[in-house]
């Protein structure tokens, strides 16, 4: 077998936890992606928010290749200068005071819960240590996140769930409130819950859990795993709402490809993460933090995040029209900055692999959405071809699926009508911030 060839699901050797499209990549190039067979794909996942900076940055490339020929990993019995200026940088632009790296979301979500057990904890309150969690939320796949974020889905067959997680209603204060008791603990939200269907937390509620937690000594915890670093026009995304919190979990858009994970608190939340209580073999090693240092480098530009607000408004204002022109297909386009879901009324699925079919990537989430996640460095001319080809995508899904309630869209069926995508036109990428 060539790298060029992979083998079908039944003969791969790979755990078959994912359902893979058979579709393998073998380079990228800012916002495309050219798939081994020479077609250009338009990248409008970014590797599930990860690709902040799109593919092949420059800038990304030059710090990876000096790091790699310095030093790669060390381990943290030593100091790690690279990891300080990272922590340094994402505490001046932030509410934090002191950062723990680690390799991805849920990680960072597994420090942030035990850092909300430990706080009290070393308040001479033990007992508390429930995390008050919202219905629809993802934070993870370990255990412990797995159970915050209470889907039954991911929970089944895994035995008893971690103990300590009251889930509430998404958005609902009355509820939030009930819940409280003596033994809890924290608060824990995404600012959009990103895999549970873009669906925006309102500046308002944040307040309120924020007087809440105040109100009842309670640490309040954000989960911008996927929010974070550049996705909404702000560095992290409750940074539009005005309140601070204590302490927040990072992960996909740090790297911008290269896995690293971050949590951020306060000293005062982070009180009880004292020598041992913590740690991570890889976690801040030179490599991923001289990548970080290099997308905190574009991100921190001046002019970035203000690039990031404009081409998401236009392409807010695209979508709009798209949806008035489709609105058999897309009943609401929602969510923040370049962080937006589709809420469809055909099977999500089914437009994912239209617009597949038209050499564009994206990503189904809850609630029946497709979610738009385009790298951060997109240009106007990228969102033009984006809208063209939901466009086509929306119009044969259209044709062939005017009714979303009817069995014959369940499953397959729409992508077997399918015709064949429009070929020969790669537009490539003709412009780019940052
Ligand atoms: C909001 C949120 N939290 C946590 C995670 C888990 O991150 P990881 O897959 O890097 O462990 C994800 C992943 O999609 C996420 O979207």
């Amino acid at each position: 077998m060539t790298p060029q060839q992979t083998p079908s699901p039944a003969t791969s050797h790979l755990l078959p936890t994912y359902t893979r499209v058979h579709l393998a990549f073998e380079r990228g190039e800012g916002a495309w992606l050219i798939a081994t067979d020479g077609e250009h794909y338009l990248d409008f996942s970014s590797g599930v928010a990860v690709n902040a900076l799109g593919h092949g940055h420059p800038r990304l490339l030059a710090a990876l290749e000096e790091q790699a020929h310095k030093v790669w990993h060390v381990s943290n019995l030593y100091e790690i200068p690279e990891a300080e200026r990272v922590a340094v940088r994402l505490c001046e632009n932030s509410f934090a005071d002191v950062v723990f790296f680690c390799n991805s979301g849920a990680e960072a979500m597994e420090c942030a819960i035990k850092m909300t057990r430990k706080y009290h904890s070393a308040n001479g309150a033990p007992e508390r240590y429930r995390v008050i969690t919202f219905e629809g939320a993802f934070h993870g796949r370990t255990l412990a996140t797995l159970a915050a974020g209470g889907q039954r889905k991911y929970l089944d067959g895994f035995g008893p769930a971690v103990e300590g997680f009251d889930q509430v209603p998404f958005c609902d204060l009355d509820a939030v409130k009930r819940a409280i008791g003596s033994e809890t603990a924290a608060i824990l939200i995404e600012p959009i819950m990103g895999e549970g269907g873009v669906r925006v937390v309102a500046p308002s509620f944040l307040k309120a859990l924020r007087e809440l937690c105040d109100r009842h000594g309670l640490l309040l915890v954000l989960d911008e795993v996927q929010t974070g670093m550049g996705r909404t026009g702000e560095l992290f995304a409750h940074q539009r709402t005005g309140i601070a919190p204590d302490i927040i979990a990072i992960a996909k858009a740090l790297g911008g490809g290269f896995p690293v994970g971050a949590c951020l608190a306060t000293s005062a939340a982070a009180k009880g993460m004292t020598a041992g209580t913590h740690g991570s073999t890889f976690g801040g090693n030179p490599l991923a933090m001289s990548v970080a240092n290099a997308v905190l480098d574009v991100m921190l530009a001046p002019g970035f995040l203000d690039h990031v607000r404009r081409i998401s408004l236009l392409l807010k204002q695209r979508l709009a029209e798209i949806k008035d022109r489709h609105s058999s297909v897309i009943a609401e386009v929602r969510g923040d900055g370049l962080l937006i879901g589709l809420r469809v009324l055909v099977p999500a699925g089914s437009l994912v692999d239209a617009l597949r079919a038209e050499k564009m990537l994206t990503v189904a989430a809850g609630d029946n959405v497709v979610r738009l996640l385009p790298p951060l460095i997109v240009g106007e001319a990228e969102i033009a071809e984006a809208i063209a080809r939901l466009d086509r995508a929306c119009a044969r899904l259209s044709d062939v699926a005017p009714n979303p309630r009817s069995p014959a869209s369940e499953g397959g069926k729409i992508n077997e009508a399918l015709p064949a995508p429009a070929r020969g036109k790669d537009p490539r990428r003709q412009e780019a911030a940052g």
